[in-house]
């Protein structure tokens, strides 16, 4: 499975914050909001990631990132010259995503919670369709909202409704087969001008190929659309750091715990940071995983 981080967009519900700089390379505590979802997609076993952002912010990025082998990843980067739509990802991605399938996370969602690398990889090798991640909010006319019948099968979905049918937010990240290239090539935008996300998944759930997952209780979805949620996303991350002396999307750590780099590549990854708190947890890491540099 191949992944896309769509990290574009205007951010105008930032201002000024996001005028000079992209909403997604904000920080979000300790380390850049991309750190995040780049993480989620590393847990899930993906390696061949496509970043799509605006032409302004992309070289920003690359600078962050650069290709991707100091994690073990092949990163690739692309741009979006205007905000038409989550699912405008696919059709900038088409050629990256090739026969393959895929993941699209929004490079400002926020996923915490135990046991989620072992759910994602689940997900990724028995994907039929699509599957979605449900997360219960108290305000889900914000978001796409997905409904599900008695016996737990995904039944309807729809963005932003004024109605609700379910408090089942649709996060925003979504596996997908390779399918999904040929249906957003079909896709009309919608009254708001957008390729729609919501379309896509509809048309797998008119398939009966659509599945939602809920990540339940105990888990986190942390919200960063406003100033006020921004501020409480890193508070969370940083009373869940300071409390279990784990830190949360650490590359550097996803990377050696995934077998992706070895201990010598990791602590050489967190020399180059030893001025910071994170540096020294990435040394820490590092030599506790027998480096011997
Ligand atoms: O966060 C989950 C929600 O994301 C889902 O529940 C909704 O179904 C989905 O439509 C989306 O809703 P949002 O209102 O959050 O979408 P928004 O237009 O704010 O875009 C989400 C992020 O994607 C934002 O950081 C900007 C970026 N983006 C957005 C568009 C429309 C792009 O990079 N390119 C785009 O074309």
């Amino acid at each position: 499975m191949r992944g896309i981080v769509l990290a574009g967009g205007s951010g105008t519900r930032l201002h000024p914050i996001t005028q000079a700089v992209s909403k997604q390379l904000l920080p979000v505590y300790d380390k850049p909001m991309i750190y995040y979802p780049l993480s989620v997609l590393m847990l899930a076993g993906i390696r061949d990631v496509l970043v799509i952002s605006t032409p302004t912010d992309l070289p920003n990025f690359r600078r962050l990132l650069g290709n991707g082998t100091q994690y073990g990843l092949r990163l690739s980067y692309a741009e979006q010259p205007s905000p038409n739509g989550l699912a405008e990802a696919f059709l900038i991605g088409a050629d990256f995503v090739g026969t393959d399938d895929v993941a699209l996370i929004l490079g400002d969602n926020i996923f915490h919670g135990q046991d989620f690398a072992r759910r994602l990889q689940r997900e990724v090798s028995t994907l039929d369709g699509c599957t979605l991640f449900g997360y219960p909010v108290k305000d889900p006319q914000r978001y796409g909202v997905g409904e599900v019948d008695g016996e737990g099968r995904l039944v309807s979905i729809e963005e932003k409704p004024a109605r609700p049918k379910s408090n089942r937010a649709i996060t925003g990240l979504y596996f997908y087969d390779n399918q999904v290239v040929e249906i957003a090539r079909g896709l009309r935008p919608s009254p708001r001008g957008e390729l729609e996300i919501t379309d896509v998944n509809l048309a797998y759930l008119r398939q009966g190929r659509a599945k939602l997952l809920d990540l339940g209780r105990g888990f986190a979805w942390l919200d960063t659309g406003t100033h006020d949620s921004l501020l409480e996303a890193a508070q969370y991350v940083q009373v869940i750091e300071h409390r279990t002396g784990v830190r949360i999307a650490c590359l550097e750590e996803v990377a050696l715990r995934m077998g992706y780099i070895d201990p010598d590549q990791c602590l050489a990854l967190g020399r180059k940071l030893a001025k910071s708190g994170y540096g020294e947890y990435v040394v820490t890491l590092a030599r506790n995983a027998g480096a011997t540099g």
